[in-house]
């Protein structure tokens, strides 16, 4: 097993009220108490905006971080009914921000008003993860790695800190249908998700790759033996502490 830091990333979605906290105080327990050290493993819960704030006070913990699932372009304040910066995530206990979800392109994030949100959260020092995947006509028309690299060269700005930004390859076709990409398939999206950022950042450094879609306790053990992808977007699993814990632990067995 690799001594590389993994992350396992929760996106709750539209999911949780305070009652959720048991969720997250189980999975701090698990993180806190686990001999997998903090070294390997970084635990992230995406919440809803409305416990950011209220679970961040409650929880004053190293062994998970806590983050947001979405931000508005403008960066502080200005008349946008119904939105939130990423200053105001950032205040409310926020250390990390999903942008680009495919559920967020649905509702008409283009790839321009991501290249905004990103650079709002960059500004704000968030550690941004970076969602970007083909639709299933896309895949069948052999366009995924055309569209990987248009949403990767059209959202990231050169200057963001590349410590700060982690990419999320989440094919939309395999987001909450138990669908996955087989191991070659995968592997090879990865390897050139890191090629291109690379060229995109004139740099020699890798960015971290995570995968998502129907992740789930099962098949994290196929995904372990892939070193080259550095941790996994979950969704619909991470809303069960019992599923998320296990998740993490097939992966170390
Ligand atoms: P899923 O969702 O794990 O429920 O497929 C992943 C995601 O949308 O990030």
């Amino acid at each position: 097993m690799t001594n590389k830091l993994k992350y396992f990333i929760g996106n709750w979605k539209m999911f949780g009220d305070f009652g959720a906290f048991k969720i997250i105080n189980k999975i701090n327990l698990f993180s806190k108490q686990s001999n997998i050290s903090l070294k390997k493993k970084k635990i992230v819960i995406c919440l809803p905006n409305t416990l950011i704030q209220p679970f961040s006070k409650k929880l004053k913990t190293k062994y998970i971080s806590l983050g947001a699932q979405n931000c508005h372009s403008e960066e502080n304040f200005g008349p946008f009914t119904g939105s939130v910066s990423s200053s105001m995530l950032k205040k409310a206990g926020a250390n990390y921000i999903i942008i680009g979800h495919s559920e967020n392109r649905f509702e008409g994030d283009t790839n321009e008003l991501i290249k905004k949100k990103i650079i709002s959260a960059n500004n704000q020092k968030l550690n941004i993860i970076f969602c970007i995947g083909e639709t299933s006509k896309e895949r069948r028309k052999k366009k995924t790695f055309s569209i990987l690299k248009k949403q990767l060269q059209s959202s990231l700005a050169k200057e963001i800190d590349l410590n700060k930004i982690i990419i999320a390859y989440e094919p939309v076709w395999s987001i909450g249908t138990n669908k996955t990409p087989k191991r070659l398939e995968l592997l090879k999206v990865v390897s050139f998700i890191k090629k291109e950022t690379k060229k995109i950042f004139k740099t020699s450094k890798s960015l971290r790759v995570l995968y998502g879609g129907s992740v789930n306790s099962k098949n994290i053990v196929d995904f372990a033996s892939m070193s080259n992808v550095d941790g996994f977007l979950i969704g619909r699993a991470s809303q069960s502490s019992k599923k998320f814990i296990d998740i993490v632990k097939n992966y170390y067995k």
